[in-house]
């Protein structure tokens, strides 16, 4: 798809389809104004005959419309117009994008990035529209012998602006927008790739191609090396499968040689099948899906190396799957994790924090200016925020704001839960040093307290994912999330830090 960016009248527009919005009860946006004015009422006697209310998400294509340069004229529903939010917005442009590929044009000129969205500027409204189009327009049929292939598919856009001075800005975020929505689509991808193919070794061959095609640093390390450092905790994990374990290194290096990297964690479990603790079987086809944390630290670097933006990011990705062959770790087992710290493995199913947490002391190597894990770690994450927010605790009030504003922004949100020392104690063991799991109540905030006390050397937060990495159902997918977030949190950084001392204040 080639995307621009353009200032002008709907009506002059040599276009196949322009769109423009209309709000509930039939109400013309602006642009669908000027449309009406130079087509003499042509849209106003259409609304005024019934054939359109412009409830949200509703759509009509017009032909011929009289003054109108472009061949058709698309009319979005927005819903009423003291109610048109973020999520309106988005589902304005999705109708809109999956009218026009339906239609016989190759371009479409959209007008609905000139509507006025609460609180959001121009450079908003064009990157979420281009996340919008790659959401909108994204298939997974690779594995499919007979694809669905759309007639004469859309092949460019114009988003456009009200105002020439606003083109700079709207460039700009577009540039950005495309390059997560890249992140997010290469996230998807392995996501919904089965665990029989994205495998951990599937996941490292991904990282050295991006290491390659993105002039990154990657580093692979096997089971030999793993060993040597006394990985054991992951280990534990790897044991009861025949796929070989792999621990992934990714470095970007956009910012000054010196400066303290930001270190994204992501737990690359790619089927967990709860190992001995063995899950039920209804939806276990599902926890192909935990290995999204990993794959969004890919997506994210993807999207950060497209941008090239100023920092130093470290992409840490521990991968392996969980099964229960006869080596398998049983529960009751005590293992030394790389820390030295002892761990009884009281059910094998809690497997993400026996993995992430070999990989939080490993990244010690790195004096990380903050680390932030990604991981679809509880079911109980998805209880308290269903598909909605991304889970997130942290140790650093400031980097859990900082993360917490780049969710409102990208609008992938997150919400914060209390770190605090008094769940730590659900985590006791009479065996070891603590136990793998802290028992149903606060299921989420245990294991992010397990987390944390492999994270006390380094500002560190844990965004929990479970909820939002994919949809169940009919509509079953990975989600990309949360790369925008990530996204956002390292534009944010850039922006405010492009200091190449590395000298800036942590937090
Ligand atoms: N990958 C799962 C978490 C999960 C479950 C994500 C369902 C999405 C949907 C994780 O490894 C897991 O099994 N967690 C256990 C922990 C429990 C044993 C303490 C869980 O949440 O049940
Ligand atoms: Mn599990
Ligand atoms: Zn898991």
């Amino acid at each position: 798809m080639e995307f621009s960016i353009k200032s002008g009248s709907p009506e002059k527009q040599r276009s196949a389809c322009v769109v423009v919005g209309i709000f509930e009860p039939r109400k013309l946006s602006a642009a669908a104004e000027i449309v009406d004015k130079a087509a003499h009422q042509f849209l106003s006697d259409i609304l005024r005959r019934g054939d359109m209310e412009g409830k949200s998400g509703s759509s009509l294509l017009l032909h011929n419309v009289p003054g109108v340069e472009a061949d058709r004229v698309l009319l979005v529903g927005l819903g009423k117009e003291r109610e048109f939010r973020e999520k309106e917005y988005r589902a304005a442009l999705a109708a809109a994008i999956r009218q026009l590929n339906e239609t016989g044009g190759f371009d479409g000129t959209v007008y609905l990035t000139e509507l006025n969205v609460r609180k959001r500027d121009v450079a908003w409204k064009i990157r979420q529209a281009a996340l919008v189009v790659q959401e909108t327009l994204y298939r997974f049929d690779r594995l499919k012998s007979k694809k669905n292939e759309v007639r004469r598919p859309l092949r460019k856009l114009t988003f456009c602006v009200s105002r020439r001075n606003e083109l700079q800005s709207a460039e700009t975020a577009l540039a950005e927008g495309l390059a997560i929505a890249a992140g997010m689509e290469l996230a998807k991808d392995l996501g919904n790739l089965p665990g029989n193919i994205c495998t951990p070794s599937h996941l490292a061959d991904q990282a050295r191609e991006i290491a390659k095609s993105h002039g990154l640093g990657v580093d692979i390390l096997d089971r030999a090396d793993m060993e040597k450092l006394g990985m054991n905790t992951l280990l534990s994990v790897a044991r009861g499968s025949h796929e070989p374990p792999k621990f992934i290194v990714l470095r970007y290096s956009g910012g000054a040689a010196g400066a303290k990297p930001v270190v994204l964690v992501g737990k690359g479990i790619t089927f967990d099948s709860g190992g001995i603790s063995l899950k039920p079987g209804p939806e276990m086809d599902e926890m192909k899906y935990d290995m999204c944390g990993a794959a969004s630290v890919l997506g994210t670097l993807k999207a950060v190396a497209l941008m090239k933006l100023p920092l130093n990011i470290v992409g840490v990705i521990p991968s392996t799957e969980n099964m229960p062959g006869g080596a398998a770790t049983k529960p009751g087992d005590v293992i030394t994790s790389m820390s030295g710290r002892t761990v009884e493995i009281l059910n094998t199913d809690a497997e993400g924090r026996l993995i992430l947490c070999d990989a939080l002391t490993y990244v010690e190597r790195f004096s990380p200016e903050c680390v932030v894990d990604i991981a679809t770690l509880t079911g109980a994450c998805v209880i308290a925020l269903g598909n909605v927010a991304t889970g997130l605790l942290a140790n650093n009030e400031c980097l859990a704001k900082e993360l917490l504003d780049a969710g409102q922004d990208s609008y992938d949100r997150a919400w914060q839960m209390p770190l605090w020392d008094d769940y730590q104690e659900q985590l006791k063991s009479n065996f070891a040093d603590m136990a793998n799991i802290g028992g149903r109540p606060a299921g989420t905030i245990t294991a992010a307290c397990f987390l944390a006390r492999f994270a006390e050397k380094y500002h560190w937060a844990h965004l929990d994912i479970a909820g939002t990495a994919w949809r169940s159902g009919k509509e079953k997918g990975a989600t990309g999330r949360p790369v925008p977030l990530l996204a956002h949190f390292l534009m944010d950084r850039a922006r405010r830090a492009p200091n190449p001392a590395g000298k800036r204040k942590r937090g």
